[in-house]
């Protein structure tokens, strides 16, 4: 089979770059004839300028034919989905046949033809005359189309494959979409120019390669000949500060346009550095993805991709794992964020039979692997914004990929290249790795982690900077760890940061089940939903996670003292003058003051107005927002802020209550399990927590209801039945929650299911009466004799009911447990909560940096966060008091002492866990609520290191305290 070959392709223009030509163009996209073949060998008739096309359906492109109704997508992370024994394929092969006429415009000859992108085979016919093929699915080929090309009517074939020995090379962690799936052109441009422009000493430098002359008119520079270097007063191009200088590069044929940004990377000490001074990535992995379009990626899409990451604070993006289409690189070049371009190439699947056979040392792969880095560099040299080339992602060890490295050296010395597959790092300038936990980055930023065998290369190792190209997997519920990962990465000059895996969630748009992912099209060999690990939904609504992202990330930093905020900028490259600021009182989260702050540009130090001396709950907060329009977000577009509660004194509170040690937790999380100073879990430890009210009760009467003040119990289970009135089922002991990713992926669901946490039973010992209620049980799984002794205390206090749950654990627990609350439900008619606590989104402990202390609003449904696999979500922590109202009718109040955890559903946590897609989860006839003491932490454990000790729920003695009142 020919496309079972190792060279990479034939009748292929040498690669050039992707450049603005005012060159005749032929925009050959649109509707074209399709026809999809289950193997590779049919007749290639069509190719023929006479063939009749008309019994064909038709098909957009650029597109993927798997999205158009022709087969379906598959899912796979690591596995290849067919049998490993490169070069071969299977003689299933679906074979998308493509044909469109074209009429030439009067007076033009010559030209190429050029695909931006095909997966993963294209053979190409023009006029019935073979062109020749192309492999690289997301690289450029252009064919010499001049001596085929007649007058009028014209006609192009294209067979494309799915499976070819190229595929070996492209096991990327995605969906697998073949398709003519970027442009394809006819055009007359041939020009290939390398800009050379480099930003040293405070003086921009500047030459080129190729032919022709270049101008530069802002600078007053023109006809510039190749070879000569010339300096210049510029200002420099950094992602903060995207400065561009439109050059045209002039030839006979032609003029050029490139956008020339004055730039130099480089490494010293061990340090990354942008024109001299330390360049500290906030990144993210950016797949191409669209929901309906795979990676066929509007125009449109892309811009919004890097609109979101300006305005959430990102600065970087690695382009997992293949370059992207070029015009994202533009954008980039434009709107400013560093990049990392990484090569079409992942061999992955080879670790699965022990990396034998890897493409990457099998010198008959060689002339492929080149011609990937080729095209790559070959394309995307020109752009400012890409700092770093990367060979490719997982492909193991070996000569091709030294090749590769080496012949990117000599091409272009100006940029450091990246590999994270080999640990030696003997072909790359910087030390990367995926999925380092916060103690070895720790190790890395110091220079004290363990040392390779080869003393030389481990010394050279030792000088280079170091990176995480992929950190934090941010699947579902999470990532927990961010703000310990950037604190490390702030600290130490050796780390340049890292890549949060990763942008999207793949999900593709379907008519039953939402959005898909692995499996839901039958796939024998799937990953699952491994493909849903992205910071924004697929259809871009950032997620939490991103908005926590936004607060790690933001480059503005506060502390405060007794009468003065001080405010440190961690910009890299420009000040703070683009930034206005201002304060904020609120008073139990009601609006009492506002006032401008004027912060010098370089940051300082700016005294407070004087705050009264006052009672109550009272929390500063300052902001830094836009104070002009940038190009990518309007003025008032806030960057950062910072909270601090004010002592009834009036002065910003300096204790050390930060329990988390994280800057971003001014109160102690509800789900901490470190007891904050006076908190019900504290007091818990203390000893029991109603005294004295046991003294005077007696066991309940059976068969009748018992009630305390406005609330009815079940006098056999001690349950809450009515409460003011309404028809509620009694808060219950609950540890259990629908289990997130990281609990699923990491086996911690599984160990939780074996313990049984989804299957409490409630034994109920004693039900008393007297002052107010208590009611002893011992909530235990069947099978097991672990348990909780839990005791529960009502008091009616006034027109409300006071609620104390005793916790103590009963046998040798050894495992976190998922949560440690009360679940109860309401008549459905509840719609809405209003808080004051964290908000306005969801929070875990090692989650929710992006939530402040106020009063929040929101419907029962807006609570829910809707992670395309559905899990835990929506808890707002930290919650004071919180009203449930709705309906018409009388509505509750939930108050805590100190705090607690809140989660309001329309369906259970059975339902949600039973969930594997969205619209499984149906609205029932009531509201069910959690009130949480605390829950384990998120963490990142699908991929990565686990939730940080200090989040780990474990089971101990604890007192949840709760006071009901009608609202
Ligand atoms: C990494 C890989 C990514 C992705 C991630 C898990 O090993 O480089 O492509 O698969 O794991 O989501």
């Amino acid at each position: 089979m020919e496309c079972e070959d190792f060279t990479p392709g034939s009748g292929r223009l040498d690669p050039r770059a992707a450049l603005r030509s005012d060159a005749p163009s032929l925009d050959l996209n649109g509707t074209w004839r399709f026809r999809l073949s289950p193997t590779a060998g049919a007749a290639e008739d069509f190719a023929a300028p006479g063939y009749d096309d008309s019994g064909w359906d038709e098909l957009p492109v650029p597109a993927h034919w798997p999205l158009h109704g022709h087969g379906s997508p598959a899912y796979t992370n690591v596995a290849y989905p067919f049998p490993i024994d490169p070069p071969h394929v299977p003689a299933e092969n679906p074979t998308g046949d493509h044909r469109r006429a074209f009429d030439l415009p009067d007076g033009w000859t010559g030209g190429r033809l050029r695909f931006d992108g095909v997966e993963s085979y294209a053979k190409v016919w023009l006029n019935g005359h073979l062109l020749g093929f192309t492999t690289g699915s997301r690289l450029p080929a252009e064919f010499d189309a001049g001596p085929w090309l007649k007058p009028g009517r014209n006609v192009l074939a294209v067979r494309v494959h799915q499976w070819s020995a190229a595929s070996y090379l492209e096991d990327q962690d995605m969906w697998w979409l073949p398709g003519i799936f970027r442009e394809v052109t006819l055009t007359r441009s041939s020009a290939d120019v390398f800009v050379h422009a480099g930003f040293a000493g405070g003086r921009g430098t500047l030459s080129f390669e190729g032919d022709g002359l270049l101008s530069v008119p802002e600078l007053g520079i023109s006809g510039l000949e190749p070879g000569v270097e010339i300096t210049a007063e510029v200002e420099p191009w950094t992602a903060e500060t995207p400065r561009l200088y439109e050059a045209v590069v002039t030839t006979a044929e032609e003029s050029v346009r490139v956008r020339v940004g004055f730039r130099t990377i480089g490494i010293e000490d061990g340090v990354l550095l942008a024109n001299g001074r330390p360049l500290l990535f906030k990144g993210v992995n950016r797949h191409e993805f669209h929901p309906s379009h795979g990676r066929a990626v509007p125009y449109a899409t892309m811009r919004e991709d890097v609109l979101l990451m300006k305005r959430h604070n990102i600065n970087a993006v690695r382009t997992s794992h293949y370059p992207p289409h070029p015009d994202f690189l533009h954008l980039c070049d434009e709107l400013g964020l560093w990049v990392i371009d990484e090569c079409d190439l992942e061999t992955h699947g080879f670790t699965q039979v022990g990396w034998r056979r890897n493409p990457s040392d099998d010198p008959r792969w060689e002339e492929a692997y080149l011609d990937r880095m080729r095209r790559t560099v070959e394309r995307d040299k020109n752009h400012p914004s890409v700092v770093m080339w990367s060979l490719g992602n997982e492909a193991g060890v070996g000569r091709n990929l030294a090749a590769m490295a080496a012949w990117t050296r000599e091409r272009d010395p100006s940029r450091p290249i990246h590999y994270e597959g080999d640990r030696s790092c003997a072909d790359v300038d910087v030390y990367s790795r995926m999925y380092a936990s916060h103690a070895e980055v720790e190790a890395i930023g110091k220079g004290v982690e363990d040392p390779l065998d080869d003393p030389e290369l481990d010394a050279r190792r030792r000088r280079m900077p170091f990176l995480q190209c992929e950190y934090a997997h941010a699947m579902g519920n999470g990532p927990g760890g961010l703000a310990e990962y950037q604190e490390l990465f702030e600290r130490y000059p050796r780390l340049a940061g890292g890549f949060i895996w990763e942008w999207i969630d793949h999900g593709l748009a379907h008519p039953t089940l939402g959005y898909a992912y692995g499996g839901d099209y039958g796939e024998p060999v799937h990953d699952g939903n491994f493909v849903i690990d992205g910071l924004v939904f697929p259809d871009r609504t950032p997620s939490p996670g991103l908005l926590d992202l936004k607060k790690v990330y933001e480059p503005v930093a506060f502390s405060f003292s007794a009468s003065s905020v001080t405010v440190r900028s961690t910009y890299g490259f420009r000040d703070l003058s683009h930034l206005s600021f201002s304060g904020e009182v609120e008073a139990e989260g009601v609006p009492r003051a506002a006032f401008p702050l004027a912060v010098p540009a370089g940051g300082g130090e700016v005294k407070l107005p004087a705050f009264p001396a006052e009672e109550g709950e009272r929390w500063l907060t300052v902001r830094a927002v836009l104070a002009g329009d940038e190009p990518w977000a309007d003025a008032g577009h806030e960057v950062a802020w910072a909270q601090v509660p004010l002592t009834a004194g009036g002065t910003p509170y300096q204790g050390t209550d930060d329990l988390s040690g994280t800057p971003y937790r001014p109160v102690p999380p509800a789900g901490s399990v470190i007891p904050a100073e006076g908190s019900a879990l504290e007091r818990a430890s203390e000893g029991p927590a109603t005294e004295g009210a046991a003294a005077f009760l007696t066991p309940a009467t059976y068969g009748e209801e018992i009630e305390v003040g406005r609330a009815t119990f079940d006098p056999v289970t001690g349950r809450l039945t009515r409460l003011f009135g309404l028809d509620v089922d009694g808060p219950a002991l609950e540890f259990w929650r629908a289990p997130i990713d990281n609990d699923r992926y990491s086996g911690a669901e599984w160990r939780w299911r074996q313990l049984g946490l989804d299957r409490l039973t409630h034994r109920v010992d004693a039900v008393e009466t007297g002052d107010g209620l208590v009611v002893r049980t011992r909530v235990a799984p069947a099978a097991t004799d672990l348990g909780m002794r839990v005791t529960y205390r009502w008091i009616a206090v006034g027109e409300g009911l006071e609620l104390v749950v005793d916790v103590e654990p009963d046998g040798e627990w050894s495992e976190p447990i998922p949560r440690l609350g009360v679940a109860m439900s309401l008549p459905g008619r509840f719609d809405r909560v209003t808080w004051f606590g964290r908000g306005p989104g969801e929070a875990y402990p090692d989650t929710g940096m992006a939530t402040r202390v106020g009063r929040w609003s929101a419907s029962i449904d807006e609570l829910q966060t809707p992670y395309v696999y559905p899990q835990e979500n929506g808890q707002r922590a930290d919650v004071r008091w919180a009203e449930l109202t709705g309906g018409g009718g009388p509505g509750v109040r939930v108050a805590g002492d100190p705090v607690f955890g809140l989660t309001a559903r329309r369906w259970s946590t059975a339902d949600l866990d039973r969930a594997t897609h969205l619209p499984a989860l149906v609205p029932g006839e009531r509201v069910h609520v959690n009130l949480d003491l605390a829950q384990h932490g998120v963490g990142t454990a699908a991929c990565g290191p686990g939730t940080l000790p200090r989040y780990e729920l474990t089971a101990r003695p604890a007192t949840l305290r709760l006071r009901f009142d009608p609202a």
